[in-house]
């Protein structure tokens, strides 16, 4: 008898889990089983810093849902630092009230009525960079809370972590987020400090592996206290270079989100950017303010033909093959064994720059369509080589299939 009750008690505890919470129920999550090309959405951090609001997401997520990003593979809209305020009692994430009156779980619910997934962000220290309070000592607390709330993402930052293991502090958040058996993709920003790239696969989906992006062409401008560093684009790309190996379908390096659209930087160098991005199979995470943008920025973000390349399913990160000076060549193998190529001119004026066949492992007497991922133009057949001329601060980005 006694064996009889505690057999109904199990199987009472059981089905109210599955009711209550569904995804518990979901015993074949694993890390690398999520975001198995890199993940595409929007922040709120690059433009709008600590200026959240429910008013605000939702309206990120009528335009996404209707300007063509969705359409074009957008998919999680993340709340940045500052949405949270304190703890209660039991110690329980506090979101402002003023500013999310109606809670976070209602926001997430809207968001996902609209055919998009929802993200937000913490941080392994006891504060996150803006002082707001962190996840240390609640990391199953809190990821309890996000999988109840309907969370998608997290972003976990590194701020005021003392002497924390990075590795440990991110695998406790990890195993939290897995435990709850909500697909959680999960966004390690260290800034590349402990060489996530290392140890990262398993445990996060993507790592930061640079500090702060900004909105210049280049800059590598120091902090006020000496520190490194405020970067522009082209510092964080010449970091990405060598790290190629660590990334896959399920843990991508992430050189920051996008600048695009933010005013910082001419269409062309947003072009370029995009199109750097999409090579290093970066996560595409869009930074402006995507509720206003013009015709041109919405152009570059919702290139379906760059967008192909960063979501190839083979999941390569693209590298740097050749270096002349300003002149640059980029390659990415895609999942046919066509390649994505970038022509990259970094200097002050047009130049003609030429990719080999052999720079990107082909022979040279192989014929192959070149077609221009900008342009959405097929170039004809080429053996051997190609080259075009490259504006300054420009690429030409093309897709070369044998
Ligand atoms: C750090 C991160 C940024 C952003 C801010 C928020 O600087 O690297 O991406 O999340 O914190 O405070």
């Amino acid at each position: 008898m006694k064996s009889n009750g505690n057999g109904i008690a199990t199987a009472l505890v059981v089905l109210c889990a599955v009711t209550f919470f569904p995804q518990l129920s979901n015993a074949q999550l694993t890390r690398d089983s999520l975001a198995q090309t890199p993940p595409m959405g929007w922040n709120s951090w690059n433009k709008f810093a600590c200026n959240v609001s429910e008013d605000l997401i939702k309206s990120v997520a009528d335009s996404m849902a209707s300007n063509g990003m969705k359409d074009a593979g957008y998919q999680y809209v993340v709340i940045d630092d500052c949405w949270q305020v304190s703890r209660d009692e039991n110690g329980n994430i506090v979101a402002d009230p003023q500013r999310f009156p109606s809670g976070i779980k209602a926001l997430a619910d809207y968001v996902h009525s609209k055919g998009l997934k929802f993200g937000l962000y913490s941080d392994a220290g006891s504060k996150t960079c803006q002082g707001r309070p962190g996840s240390q000592g609640h990391e199953f607390q809190d990821a309890l809370q996000y999988a109840r709330w309907g969370v998608d993402y997290l972003k976990y930052d590194w701020c005021n972590t003392g002497t924390r293991n990075a590795q440990e502090a991110y695998s406790t958040m990890s195993r939290a987020l897995l435990d709850t058996g909500r697909p959680i993709v999960f966004s390690m920003c260290e800034w590349g400090t402990a060489k996530p790239w290392l140890w990262g696969k398993g445990i996060g989906n993507l790592w930061r592996t640079t500090g702060d992006i900004s909105d210049k062409w280049s800059s590598m401008k120091k902090w006020p206290d000496g520190g490194c560093c405020e970067y522009g684009m082209v510092d964080i790309l010449d970091q990405q270079v060598g790290l190629e190996s660590f990334a896959g379908p399920g843990h991508w390096n992430d050189p920051d989100m996008l600048e695009v659209g933010n005013g910082g930087m001419t269409a062309p160098e947003y072009r370029a950017h995009f199109s750097f991005w999409a090579l290093l199979a970066a996560p595409l995470m869009a930074g402006n303010d995507v509720r206003s943008m013009s015709p041109e920025t919405n152009e570059i973000l919702t290139n379906t033909e760059v967008i192909a390349i960063n979501q190839d399913k083979l999941g390569r990160e693209g590298r740097r093959v050749k270096k002349d000076g300003e002149r640059e060549v980029w390659s990415k193998t895609l999942a046919a064994g066509s390649r994505a190529v970038i022509l990259f001119n970094r200097g002050a004026s047009e130049t003609e720059v030429k990719v080999a066949w052999e720079d990107v492992g082909y022979p040279a007497h192989l014929s192959a369509e070149v077609r221009d991922l900008w342009a959405h133009k097929d170039l004809g057949a080429s053996t051997g080589s190609f080259s075009a001329k490259v504006a300054s601060h420009s690429v030409v980005m093309v897709k070369i299939a044998p």
